[in-house]
């Protein structure tokens, strides 16, 4: 059992790890977050956007699960299947839901909208697909709607006239005139019930039964460890558990089951959204690399915010995980730069910090401690083994791998499959 989880605030190009290695796994699991995710997966040199499919049914015969953790937004999710049968997915028979799934519904987005238009300082830069205000109803227990749900009307009704009379009430407090209609939201439900029927299932059961038949099974983390809602850089996270915590909670397999934990993290960093970014270059390098990985959010198009790699930040997220292995990715980005810098330490009122503190605050004041290597400025994207790469792009590597702590698995110098160094197999369980 493998698991794939971004060691960075997501964007770590995830899904091509995952996609690299669902021909040796049956399922593949979504176990958090929602269409906030944006995985962009390129076959045959055609671009794919998932959001809430796991990218592994692009491989035939493979199962993506949308395990009870995630929050489902049918709309989204009926488009995406749509561009899946485009690719040749076979949706029907490749694509199961969790009925332990949340739904989100208009007033979620409509929620966080106004939330996020409130005054700079409170605003979380989120991606504004409902997800927050959805997590917030699924704790709350009142109001949420399960997708379950959807096939028991009755229940379905009752809890909706209640959760809309809330909503309208919580949008008439907060200033807004959007109302929503109780019966007009029952219609639609209705709908997505039909359409989504065939694709119901109890993930827990179909999950264990799967793993008794000796099916292998793959768990896709979305976005990553520092947007953990417990571990990352609270409160500029998502609201769900990102890391490796959110595995067991969100798909009903316990944690020690998995064999293979994989951290993913960019040979750079970035983020989206608002909150602190120790090693962000706010200019012309930061714009460089923005430009060289195209560094734009997939849901939303925002412009990645762009740094240096950070040591101490991955180093904390992998002992968070309890990876194995670790995949870089995107090294051919950073191709051309005549000196690269590695955060090694942050400094703080005068010392030394060797580990991600707890309160925002004070990691916005931590200013980084680089360490300077040379770069290189041969073309790598044709390199297929860790010899390959130029000698100073194995000691940037190494030296990646000395201060995480955690040996590199695979290495990405372009965004084919086939631009994949293995470097160490038997790590992700190959070979
Ligand atoms: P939310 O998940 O939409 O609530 O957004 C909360 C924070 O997580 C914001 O800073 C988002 O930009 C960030 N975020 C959510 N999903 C992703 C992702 O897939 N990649 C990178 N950042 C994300």
């Amino acid at each position: 059992m493998t698991a794939v989880v971004g060691l960075q605030w997501g964007d770590e190009a995830k899904g091509k790890v995952v996609d690299l290695l669902s021909d040796s796994h049956d399922i593949v699991v979504r176990f958090q977050g929602g269409a906030n995710a944006g995985h962009t997966v390129t076959v045959d040199g055609r671009q794919l956007k998932m959001s809430l499919i796991p990218s592994g049914v692009l491989h035939t015969g493979v199962i993506g699960l949308i395990g009870n953790g995630v929050v489902v937004d049918p709309e989204a999710l009926f488009q995406e299947m749509e561009q899946c049968r485009d690719a040749g997915v076979d949706v029907e028979k490749q694509v199961r839901i969790s009925d332990r799934a949340h739904l989100i519904l208009p007033y979620h987005k409509a929620e966080e909208s106004i939330l996020e238009h409130q005054a700079e300082g409170a605003r979380i830069g989120t991606t504004l697909r409902g997800i927050g205000p959805c997590y917030q109803d699924k704790v709350g227990r009142r109001f949420s709607i399960r997708v379950g749900d959807l096939l028991h009307p009755s229940w379905l009704r009752e809890r909706l006239e209640r959760a809309v009379a809330h909503k309208n009430r919580v949008l008439a407090a907060m200033g807004s005139e959007e109302r929503f209609s109780a019966e007009a939201l029952f219609e639609t439900c209705r709908s997505w019930a039909e359409r989504l029927r065939p694709y119901i299932v109890d993930s827990v059961e179909f999950l264990h039964e799967a793993v008794a038949q000796g099916r292998r099974v793959l768990f896709e983390g979305a976005q990553g460890t520092l947007l953990d809602v417990d571990h990352g850089t609270y409160p500029y996270v998502t609201s769900s558990n990102s890391s490796m915590s959110g595995i067991a909670a969100g798909s009903g397999i316990p944690a020690r089951w998995v064999t293979h934990a994989i951290g993913v993290v960019k040979a750079y960093t970035t983020r989206v959204g608002s909150g602190p970014f120790p090693t962000e270059l706010d200019n012309e390098l930061g714009e460089r690399i923005r430009e060289a990985g195209n560094e734009f959010g997939t849901v939303t198009g925002r412009p990645r915010r762009c740094g240096w790699f950070d040591a101490v930040a991955a180093r904390y997220s992998a002992k968070i995980c309890g990876v194995d292995s670790l995949a870089v990715m995107l090294l051919d980005v950073l191709t051309g730069f005549e000196e690269l810098a590695i955060c090694v330490a942050y400094l703080y009122q005068g010392r030394e910090l060797r580990t991600v503190p707890s309160h925002p605050d004070v990691l916005r004041q931590c200013e980084p401690v680089y360490e300077l290597v040379p770069g290189w400025s041969e073309d790598i994207t044709g390199a297929r083994s860790f010899g390959e790469l130029p000698e100073r792009a194995r000691q940037y590597l190494r030296r990646i791998e000395q201060l995480v702590g955690v040996p590199i698995a695979i290495v990405s110098v372009g965004p084919e499959r086939s631009e994949t160094i293995w470097v160490e197999p038997a790590l992700v369980g190959r070979g």
